[in-house]
């Protein structure tokens, strides 16, 4: 999935205009950048892309999880409830706000599943937060559904979903709050940086304000704004949005390639009866970041990620033995080993993960192996990997 493959002659003149005029503070110093606002632009070609009012650029997509929600109001001693499976920055980024990680189970979208989210809903339940795992996405209306009927706010990771849509929606501009990653690693890239996007003015203001140490940006005398709230330093800088800027405009084409290798692998793993595909939600068309499918059990799958390691396939996660992206390896979080006091409150929210399995979860991760879907490849390479990796499966099952 990542844009950084496809990396030239546009980003190099984007980061140029940058260089040339030294301004590489997105506020301030108008009369020195000589008409260049690179992440103001990125903004509101990020808010055509995603079909939203609204995009606050921040310095990652960690950030913009924060952002989104200390935007809505989410911290101390409010539970969000958030996925099994999804990078460990979703648990960080809401500890960080003194709010607590309920974790639920995910169903065969890899995404959470409604019904586990209904069962965990408590007085104290803030926000769902979503995430769009590998390309694809949850049952949104399901998910909205329970969000209005017990009147929580609805938060939309969809740092690896760039570029999917579920009922002709974009993926990120669903929910009331959309949270995006431009690291080095993500679909379109800026090196490093975030967004969130809403269509809700109060929540864009606050994030505007919030990730510039509450600054209000009003007038062009920075030491005289005011602050009406706190906030801290989540901005990007203007090298990292002049990136973003060339990279955007590329999506569509990053989106197609990365369908038709997508499209020559599936159609080759589809001859393999073991083999089945993770469920999209009726209306939705995944992004074609990862091609995601499922093996009998988790000891064929296991069989199966080794040896396509072996055999230099490589790119392909079985997340259930993964360090990062799912909660059986985060014993850090379990045992809460922080460099810091954690409040009270978040420690005794976080009890439950000490006893806590999660079955249904273990169920379809267990089975799982997820294809980085690259953009380089050749068409050769390509149609050679796939025909390598159904010789394979179809050896070990
Ligand atoms: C689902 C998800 N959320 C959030 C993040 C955090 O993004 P960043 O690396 O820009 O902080 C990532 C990064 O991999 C991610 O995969």
């Amino acid at each position: 999935m990542p844009g950084f493959e496809l990396f030239g002659d546009l980003e190099r003149k984007e980061v140029n205009d940058v260089l040339d005029n030294g301004v590489l503070m997105r506020y301030g110093f108008d009369g020195m950048r000589k008409g260049h606002w690179k992440a103001k632009e990125l903004e509101s070609e990020l808010a055509s892309t995603f079909q939203s009012k609204y995009v606050q650029l921040v310095s990652s997509g960690t950030a913009a999880v924060s952002v989104a929600l200390a935007s809505a109001g989410v911290g101390a001693g409010d539970e969000v409830i958030m996925p099994t499976f999804t990078f460990v920055a979703s648990f960080e980024a809401i500890m960080m706000l003194g709010a607590i990680p309920v974790l639920v189970d995910i169903d065969d979208t890899l995404t959470l599943d409604p019904n586990a989210v209904e069962k965990a809903v408590t007085p104290k339940t803030k926000a769902v937060m979503v995430v769009q795992m590998c390309g694809s996405m949850a049952n949104m209306d399901a998910l909205r559904s329970i969000c209005i009927k017990h009147n929580l706010i609805f938060v939309e990771d969809a740092c690896q979903a760039i570029g999917g849509s579920y009922k002709g929606r974009p993926l990120g501009s669903i929910a009331d709050l959309g949270c995006f990653s431009f690291d080095f690693v993500k679909t379109i890239t800026c090196g490093e940086g975030g967004a969130v996007v809403t269509n809700n003015k109060e929540y864009y203001i606050n994030a505007d304000h919030y990730s510039d140490h509450g600054h209000d940006h009003v007038g062009n005398d920075r030491g005289a704004e005011t602050h009406p709230f706190l906030g801290y330093n989540f901005r990007i800088s203007e090298l990292n949005a002049a990136v973003g800027l060339a990279q955007v405009r590329r999506l569509p084409e990053f989106i197609s390639i990365q369908k038709k290798k997508y499209t020559i692998i599936r159609e080759a793993l589809s001859q393999i009866p073991e083999v089945t595909f993770r469920s999209v939600p009726e209306g939705g068309e995944e992004s074609y970041a990862f091609l995601n499918f499922f093996l009998p059990d988790l000891v064929s799958a296991r069989k199966v990620s080794k040896a396509l390691k072996d055999d230099g396939i490589d790119g392909c996660f079985h997340y259930y033995d993964n360090n990062w992206h799912y909660v059986r390896k985060w014993d850090h979080l379990t045992n809460l080993k922080s460099l810091y006091p954690i409040s009270k409150e978040v420690k005794e929210g976080l009890l439950y993960l000490q006893t806590k399995s999660f079955e249904q979860s273990d169920h379809f991760i267990g089975r799982n192996i997820s294809c980085l879907i690259k953009l380089s490849w050749s068409e050769e390479e390509v149609t050679n990997r796939a025909n390598k990796m159904a010789q394979i499966i179809k050896t070990i099952n």
